[in-house]
């Protein structure tokens, strides 16, 4: 008997990666990589829309991203900034709910603003969710989350042998979120990149060639044509839960 393969992903999480490798490889400089990359989220949040995901979590901005030359990290910010207010009625004529995770206090006061006013505005879709990674680290999501139990710990509301598994989810950025069903980097790179680091315990992996500029609906669906052949096991038997 063939074993069950694992059907459309409801759930993919992507690394946007090679803005500047696409810029530098047309004698461009690498902001407009970054502006091209908009580009691609554009295409890529309709398409996902379009094939009713579930949710679409986009690395936008890692915690390792403020380091970068101060010029670049502006012009990342006004990016956001003006897809926050620029995409503000596309994500509402497609149902889509804005939603983000990461040390969002980081970010500067009039993108806060902006990222608040869409995620309110949206809060009541019901399609696909638009989860931007900002400011996110894996590394330090978990980090938030172990100060938030130790503190619920120190005030008596928790023992040390309340901490399992749903306890740590239940303290995350986000804790309703689902794991990424399939993982998608751009660019070529095997990395994950201290990305979702809890949460993509058995995700699938797909690595694309292709820079994120120049990352397009046909790509994405090599990926999702790619999964679909993968037999999904979470460390069990393919097709048995229990037993
Ligand atoms: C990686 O390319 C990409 C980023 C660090 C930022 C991704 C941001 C965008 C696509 C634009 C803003 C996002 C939104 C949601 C509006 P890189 O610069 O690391 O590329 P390289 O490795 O080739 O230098």
């Amino acid at each position: 008997m063939s074993e069950p393969l694992a059907g459309d992903p409801q759930h993919v999480a992507i690394i946007m990666d090679g803005n500047g490798r696409w810029a530098k490889s047309r004698g461009l400089r690498r902001t407009r990589g970054h502006a091209e990359g908009v580009e691609s989220v554009r295409t890529i949040t309709r398409a996902g829309a379009r094939r009713k995901l579930g949710q679409l979590t986009l690395y936008a901005f890692s915690e390792e991203n403020w380091k970068r030359p101060r010029h670049e990290v502006g012009l990342l910010m006004r990016l956001l900034r003006r897809f926050l207010i620029g995409e503000r009625a596309e994500i509402m004529d497609n149902n889509i709910r804005l939603t983000a995770v990461g040390r969002l206090h980081r970010l500067p006061a009039d993108v806060r603003r902006e990222l608040d006013k869409t995620r309110e505005l949206s809060a009541d879709n019901t399609g696909m969710v638009l989860n931007l990674a900002l400011s996110y680290g894996g590394r330090q999501e978990i980090v938030d989350a172990l100060r938030a139990i130790a503190r619920r710990v120190v005030a008596g509301e928790l023992t040390p042998d309340d901490i399992t598994e749903g306890a740590v989810t239940a303290h995350l950025y986000q804790p309703d979120m689902p794991p990424p069903d399939l993982l998608i980097r751009t660019a070529g790179e095997m990395r994950v990149s201290n990305f979702l680091l809890w949460q993509i315990s058995y995700t699938e992996l797909h690595v694309a060639p292709e820079c994120w500029p120049e990352f397009r609906e046909e790509h994405l669906d090599r990926a999702f044509a790619a999964y679909r052949q993968r037999v999904r096991k979470f460390g069990g038997l393919a097709g048995k839960t229990t037993g």
